[in-house]
């Protein structure tokens, strides 16, 4: 039987942190044992908003490297880097002529500059350049290449799912057949949010992180930091409350929890106590992963090299997608 396909775009964003491990990575890898599933560092997209060379190479190289220390492997998936494929530019190029201006004209990155402009009182342009404001269309094209069935998003990326939707509808329309397929996306509603330092949602924006890859000293540390309230060692505490328990339950199996419930309601813990056990399950989970990374990341050539094996798996499913597009259209 074949599989439904997967896509997952990653941006390349540096220092994962374990919001984005149980929020994003986790649940992404997961869908390998369901779908023939295909993951990609979105690049050229990062390229809209990131012209320093060295800063760029180093975050796609430190993404790579961070989902393959994840448990990402790439012999049973297809992960590539989105500049390895030219066909997207290529589909890319293709689709424009399928997509209304006025579609990119209510894109909401783009709407949110344009107003954010406007009230300033300048040029409602201001700092948007082509890419950005084409940027559903090169998205559009990462997903139908590889006729993905679903695209694992969160809330802010269903609109250019539905975008992609439209746009490969108007080229199935025109041609009255169906030369590409209609992703769907997949959002899902259970995914844990992982509170911060402070006790907000854990978010590289606001300074409250705990990354996945730091030494073992800082990880310590940063738990250390974590804020609670000053009630005494001896006081019954509720772990509900505490986010150094909401931590540890993403950690910790159903036993553990339980032991550690109980001893924060019968009192005579202090908090230093519960952020020691906290680090402790957080080092067992990800000492291991924090190893596999320092290792790949030492390696640059031999990364480069599953890239470039995955881009190899990768090019003739985009050529083939290409190719029915361009028979369709008339241009062989
Ligand atoms: N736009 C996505 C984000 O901001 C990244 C992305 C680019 C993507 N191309 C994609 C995601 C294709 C899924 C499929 O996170």
């Amino acid at each position: 039987m074949t599989r439904k396909i997967s896509l997952t775009g990653i941006k390349p964003t540096g220092n994962l942190h374990i919001g984005n491990y149980f929020g994003a990575i986790k649940p992404a890898l997961e869908l390998a044992k369901e779908y023939d599933a295909r993951y990609f560092i979105a690049d050229y997209h990062a390229l809209n908003i990131m012209k320093d060379p060295k800063e760029l190479s180093a975050l796609i190289r430190e993404v790579a490297a961070g989902w393959l220390a994840c448990g990402l492997d790439p012999e049973k998936v297809v992960f590539y880097r989105q500049s390895s494929i030219p066909e997207v530019f290529e589909l890319t190029t293709m689709l424009m002529a399928f997509t209304a201006k006025g579609l990119m004209n209510r894109a909401h990155a783009y709407k949110a500059a344009v107003q954010e402009n406007s009230e300033k009182g300048g040029d409602p342009d201001a700092g948007v350049n082509m890419g950005l404001f084409t940027y559903p269309v090169l998205m559009a094209a990462d997903i139908i290449l590889f006729d993905s069935d679903v695209v694992p998003v969160g809330k802010d990326q269903v609109q250019h799912i539905e975008m992609a939707q439209d746009i490969a509808q108007s080229v199935n329309h025109n041609y009255k057949q169906e030369v590409l397929k209609i992703p769907q996306a997949l959002v899902s509603e259970s995914v844990a949010v992982v509170p911060g330092l402070d006790g907000r949602k854990m978010s590289k924006s606001y300074g409250n992180a705990i990354p996945i890859f730091i030494p073992e000293t800082q990880l310590r540390k940063l738990i250390m930091r974590i804020v609670t309230n000053s009630q005494a060692v001896e006081e019954p505490k509720d772990p509900e409350t505490s986010q150094i328990f909401l931590l540890y339950r993403l950690f910790a199996d159903s036993k553990e929890q339980a032991a550690l419930a109980s001893r924060y309601r019968s009192g005579g813990m202090g908090w230093g106590e519960a952020k020691e056990e906290l680090f402790r399950v957080v080092n067992r989970e990800l000492a291991p992963v924090r190893e596999r990374f320092n290792a790949i990341i030492a390696d640059p050539a031999a990364l480069d090299r599953v890239l470039a094996a995955g881009a190899e798996k990768a090019r003739p499913i985009a050529a083939a997608t290409v190719r029915r597009f361009r028979r369709a259209a008339g241009i062989e």
